[in-house]
């Protein structure tokens, strides 16, 4: 198959681009390297794709690309590229997250009625839910976004399911729970907690830290996506793509402290506009209609990220 994977040099795309690679398939990867987290960083995201066959890069935009030349001779797109962070979306910033989520969804989702493609699967998000009405949250239960980036992801999402009832469009949208593991985005948690442990740094917990999250290791997120172009029919709405796990931050702290044997400083700062107390997806959707679950814990995950944060380190000296 010819993929087209939105914002290959993200975290997420990366890594999904290096898994299509390596089953085989042809890829083009678009990225802009927004200014969001340094772009050196995604370059280096990108250092064992570039130049490997099967792998093509595409600088482009998606606000003002070429979508139709972008989408020809491609079976399934991997939509990712996305502004991310819930807590940066608010006031002057919001007309970034309306354009590169929702603009640059639209965008794509024409092109892909003058050049059709098989399937389109979205990297949607938890954060349409807001604070749920109940845990483990329902794919048909209410979204009600607690902050503006939540507000675009959603809005895209409706986008896509829209498109598809006009126009035909084979789509799926994926809600991914805070994804984890090596070359997570710097401004992440779980990131910024290894980080502080190995480098002996203080970290800033929002609030009192017993926030919950449903955290997703990133290979389960790339398996999710792979089962979605995967299947004949696309199901019927969105999917929820998550661990299986509550974990809260202080729990979280504990658990990256007893793994890297070192202690963590921790200073307490607001509770942040945006976040949610606690996050939690049921993946039994994702069970019945991908044939997908998730397959690393929390405590695996950690140890295959603490040791790529302690392999990156010695690389730099
Ligand atoms: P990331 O910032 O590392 O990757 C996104 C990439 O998209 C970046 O490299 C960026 O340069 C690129 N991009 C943004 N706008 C673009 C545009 N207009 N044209 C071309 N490229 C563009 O973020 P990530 O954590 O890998 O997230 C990937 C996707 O998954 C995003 O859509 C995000 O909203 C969604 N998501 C992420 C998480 C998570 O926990 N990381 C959870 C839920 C949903
Ligand atoms: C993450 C991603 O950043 C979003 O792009 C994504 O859409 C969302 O998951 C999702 O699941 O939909 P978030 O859950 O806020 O958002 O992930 P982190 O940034 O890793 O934060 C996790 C928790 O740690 C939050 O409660 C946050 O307040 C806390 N945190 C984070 C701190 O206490 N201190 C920090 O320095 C960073």
């Amino acid at each position: 198959m010819k993929a087209l994977v939105t914002g290959a040099a993200g975290f997420i795309g990366s890594h999904l681009c290096e898994a299509l690679v390596a089953a085989g398939h042809e890829v083009v990867g678009v990225d802009c390297f927004t200014p969001y987290y340094d772009p050196s960083a995604k370059r280096a995201n990108l250092a064992d794709l570039v130049g490997r066959p099967g792998f093509e890069l595409r600088e482009a935009d998606l606000r003002t690309a070429d979508v139709d030349a972008l989408l020809e001779g491609v079976d399934t797109v991997f939509h990712q590229a996305g502004q991310p962070g819930v807590r940066l979306s608010w006031d002057r910033d919001f007309a970034v997250y309306v354009e590169h989520n929702v603009l640059a969804t639209q965008r794509l989702l024409e092109g892909m009625r003058r050049v059709p493609v098989r399937r389109l699967v979205y990297a949607s998000s938890s954060s349409v839910y807001g604070n749920a009405e109940r845990y483990p949250t329902l794919e048909t239960d209410l979204p009600r976004p607690y902050s503006p980036y939540g507000v675009t992801k959603l809005a895209a999402e409706h986008l896509c399911f829209a498109y598809a009832a006009n126009w035909g469009h084979s789509v799926v949208a994926l809600r991914y729970f805070t994804v984890y593991g090596p070359r997570q985005r710097p401004d992440m948690g779980i990131r910024r907690f290894v980080d502080a442990a190995l480098d002996g740094t203080p970290v800033t917990v929002h609030g009192d830290g017993e926030q919950v999250r449903d955290f997703t290791y990133v290979d389960d997120v790339v398996a999710a996506n792979l089962a979605a172009a995967a299947v004949e029919e696309p199901p019927a709405g969105a999917v929820n793509v998550a661990g299986g796990g509550s974990v809260s931050v202080n729990e979280l702290l504990a658990t990256i402290e007893e793994l890297t044997g070192r202690r963590i400083d921790r200073r307490h700062d607001a509770a942040q506009p945006g976040d949610v107390r606690r996050t939690g997806g049921s993946i039994e959707a994702a069970r019945r209609t991908l044939g997908w679950a998730p397959s690393v814990g929390v405590r695996e995950g950690l140890a295959r990220q603490i040791a790529w944060s302690r392999a990156t380190r010695a690389v730099r000296g």
